[in-house]
């Protein structure tokens, strides 16, 4: 698949089908969020895999439209050292990278805000004082998939040549 198909058909994935990612595609996943470009290339980012079934639907409980990680085949979860606007862009261009990667390889992704952060990095043993916002589930789409509306805006609505 070419990178510009990929960025072109990628959907949101909300509902997966029970057939395991395999490992070396877990690892690719992976890779590719390791690969993605950091401000000063700090890299500020962990990534915890979780599978276990019982923590996906804790986490799952966790963020208000988080639903989806109860039925994800994994998930990543998303721990920066720092907050701030860069370490914010840096884990979501690796988000991203990870996002489309698992595209390519047939793997529908959603991402997942965290808005119970504190009872997050206790269910997961994260040290306190790291940043943890973001959970992406991962997995096959379901037979039964159907993208939401989606859509996107022109780019005669967002593209400004020279000046505003
Ligand atoms: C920062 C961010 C946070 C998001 N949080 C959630 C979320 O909590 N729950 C969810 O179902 N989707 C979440 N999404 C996914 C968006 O809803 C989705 O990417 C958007 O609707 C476009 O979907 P489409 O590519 O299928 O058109 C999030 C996306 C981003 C970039």
């Amino acid at each position: 698949m070419q990178v510009r198909d990929a960025i072109r058909t990628k959907r949101a994935v909300r509902q997966f089908s029970d057939q395991h990612v395999p490992d070396s595609d877990i690892s690719a996943i992976l890779n590719a969020g390791r690969r993605s470009q950091s401000s000063k290339n700090k890299q500020p980012w962990h990534f915890i895999v979780v599978k276990d079934r019982g923590t996906l639907e804790a986490l799952s409980r966790l963020g208000t439209f988080a639903g989806h990680l109860a039925g994800a085949d994994f998930a990543v979860v998303m721990i920066s050292d720092k907050a701030g606007n860069w370490p914010d862009f840096d884990l979501g261009q690796a988000a991203a990278y990870m996002q489309l990667a698992g595209w390519e390889l047939g793997v529908g992704s959603c991402i997942a805000a965290i808005y119970e952060p504190d009872k997050a990095k206790e269910l997961l043993g994260v040290p306190a004082e790291l940043i943890l916002n973001l959970a992406i589930s991962f997995g096959y789409p379901a037979p039964d998939f159907t993208p939401t509306k989606g859509g996107r805006r022109q780019l005669t609505d967002i593209v400004h040549y020279e000046k505003w």
